[in-house]
């Protein structure tokens, strides 16, 4: 498909708005490329307000790159702990190693590289993030494309259903080559703060002017249906002598790889076994999933060793189930059956 060029918007009053109205944040004052992709890696799957959370978390304990290759992978996932996205703090751990190693061995001796092509061939870093991070961090010309900034695109043009290639085009003529990283920073926190889904604030956005969806806005674009799959597990969660959970780490490759918690079965428990007690029912949603777990707690003494979950990484859900079992004072426990 020909993509047809389109009108721009003024570059200046934007980078003149964004200079003057940016909000205040951490990374937008160092030009530490690993402080600004750790930023990037966050604020792909959550609001500023939360990466904020996370990301200095992260900082606090992987003050470098090479501070998180000499970590475990469970050590980044406990600091990732309720970020969501697991798998991306294991790519992120993956990169450090590979970033560490010597030129001679394929790494990158300790930096992380500059090009947006070097990046792409990182784990876990895809065509957002290696644009935004060569530009952002090292001043390189590369346009980025988020959903921000497919919003206001759209609304500029009134168009529904822009296509990843065409919003693509529009933001490469775009760029303002001499500031590259503020550019693309411009563009998303006008999508992020007045050039909004729902309640646009058009009055004082510093590109209205050029803007055709401006009476309109809400229309631009189309929203994209996700589907969400229903999914219906159980867990009967155990404990030992000690009154610590049964919990085992989940496979590095599945939902919550290499996270901790009980044994979730597919499908709802058959009948109740003798020794369970039903205490309720946990909902909780991803992007793509809505899983409904019933809850069971054993009321026998495990025969398996507990885990004190309080060191290890867990998902939000099963802190959920096991916040839900010790609410219902429910199952076996050390002081009760001694
Ligand atoms: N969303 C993702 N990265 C961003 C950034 N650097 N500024 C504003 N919004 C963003």
């Amino acid at each position: 498909m020909s993509v047809v060029a389109l009108s721009g918007l003024s570059q200046e009053k934007l980078l003149e708005w964004y200079d003057e109205h940016q909000r205040d944040l951490p990374w937008r004052k160092t030009d530490d490329p690993w402080a600004i992709l750790l930023s990037e890696i966050l604020l792909q799957q959550t609001q500023v307000s939360r990466g904020l959370i996370y990301w200095k978390r992260m900082m606090d304990t992987f003050p470098t790159i090479q501070s998180m290759a000499e970590s475990s992978v469970d050590k980044v996932l406990k600091a990732w702990e309720g970020a969501g996205y697991y798998s991306r703090a294991r790519r992120l751990h993956a990169l450090s190693q590979l970033v560490m190693l010597p030129s001679s061995k394929e790494g990158f001796d300790g930096s992380l590289p500059s090009s947006r092509d070097a990046l792409l061939s990182l784990p876990g870093i895809g065509p957002y993030t290696a644009a935004a991070v060569s530009s952002i961090a090292f001043g390189q010309p590369f346009a980025c494309v988020d959903g921000n900034i497919r919003r206001v695109m759209a609304r500029q043009h009134q168009m529904t259903e822009p296509s990843n290639k065409e919003v693509q085009s529009w933001a490469d003529e775009q760029l303002v080559r001499q500031r590259p990283g503020d550019w693309n920073q411009a563009l998303m926190e006008l999508g992020a703060t007045i050039c909004t889904p729902k309640k646009p604030q058009c009055h004082l956005c510093p590109v209205n002017s050029s803007c055709l969806g401006r009476e309109t806005a809400t229309n631009y674009p189309k929203p994209k249906k996700t589907k969400v799959k229903e999914i219906t597990l159980w867990t009967c969660v155990e404990f030992d002598a000690d009154g610590n959970p049964v919990i085992h780490q989940r496979k590095q490759d599945g939902l919550f790889g290499g996270l901790w918690g009980p044994q979730l079965i597919e499908g709802q428990k058959p009948g109740k076994n003798g020794d369970d007690d039903f205490v309720g029912i946990v909902s909780h949603k991803l992007s793509h999933r809505a899983m409904n777990v019933h809850v069971f707690v054993s009321t026998e003494q495990s025969q398996k060793t507990g885990r004190n979950p309080s060191n290890l990484a867990l998902s939000v859900l099963d802190q959920k189930i096991l916040g839900l079992v010790r609410e219902s004072g429910k199952g076996y426990t050390p002081d009760t059956k001694s």
